[in-house]
């Protein structure tokens, strides 16, 4: 066999995988993981457990849909082929059947306003899409109608999808729609979670533009909604002060000792 292309990123995708594993995200062979590369995507094998997968079984695909190598790309190639196609901002896309976005995926309940944190997904709900089965192009569909505006969605009766800048990105969102999902089900087992409206909704999208960002990388002239403390200059060590006061700019340089 010819060396594998694109090793860094295969290895980058065996490893968010083993990640996922261990964060409760997916247990035996469910879901799916994939990266975009230069004219296709890379994507992990249909039906090969997560411990045992080697950066050399992940499967490149073309975009026309057709694979290389021998074994068989992931079931739900056409979600994935779909967001890529669609979305210019995935470079990664995170497929998971995690307990609680599944669990509400099963009474078909999108994830409303009920929590600030849920405009991480891009608006002010998390949708669940219609329900269409595993591996079928109805269910690319469906989801890209849920996905509208957002980088997450639930799959009715299913699991849950996103979508990332990188690899790293699309599985911290993963964790946080899973965190968010628990915590929705937590709250209406214990009452009515009370919502936010669409304009605190719209204030919290606004603060997120702007959600880490030093003044530097933001555009000239930008109105930081969160208001960052003042950044003053750092003070010299102790150390350099000490040896600017021993030794004024203009003294002259002391005689060598024989
Ligand atoms: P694959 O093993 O084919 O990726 O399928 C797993 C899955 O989660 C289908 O939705």
């Amino acid at each position: 066999m010819s060396r594998p292309t694109h090793i860094a990123l295969r290895r980058g995708i065996v490893t968010l995988c083993r990640n996922m594993r261990a964060l409760g995200l997916n247990h035996g062979m469910a879901g799916n993981v994939s990266a975009r590369v230069a004219g296709g995507f890379l994507i992990t094998p249909s039906a090969r457990a997560y411990e045992s997968m080697q950066p050399e079984d992940i499967v490149l695909m073309d975009n026309s849909g057709r694979y290389e190598g021998s074994l068989l790309p992931s079931s739900e190639w056409r979600m994935h082929a779909a967001i890529l196609r669609a979305r210019k901002d995935a470079e990664a896309v995170v497929h998971v059947h995690s307990p609680y976005a599944t669990a509400l995926s099963c009474l078909r309940l999108p994830i409303p306003s009920f929590h600030y944190m849920v405009a991480k997904a891009g608006g002010t709900n998390i949708r669940c899409s219609a329900y269409a089965p595993f591996g079928s192009d109805e269910l690319a569909r469906t989801m890209l109608v849920a996905l509208k505006g957002r980088r997450a969605c639930l799959l009715a009766n299913h699991g849950m999808i996103c979508f990332g800048p990188d690899l790293d990105h699309a599985l911290l969102l993963a964790t946080e729609v899973e965190a968010l999902a628990m915590q929705y089900w937590l709250a209406r087992c214990a009452g009515r979670p009370v919502l936010l409206s669409a304009a605190d909704m719209q204030l919290v999208l606004a603060r997120f533009s702007a959600y880490g960002k030093a003044p530097q990388e933001l555009p000239e002239g930008f109105v930081n909604p969160l208001a960052p403390p003042q950044r003053r200059a750092a003070p010299a060590s102790k150390r350099d002060a000490t040896r600017r006061r021993r030794a004024p700019v203009n003294a002259r340089p002391r005689p060598k000792r024989r």
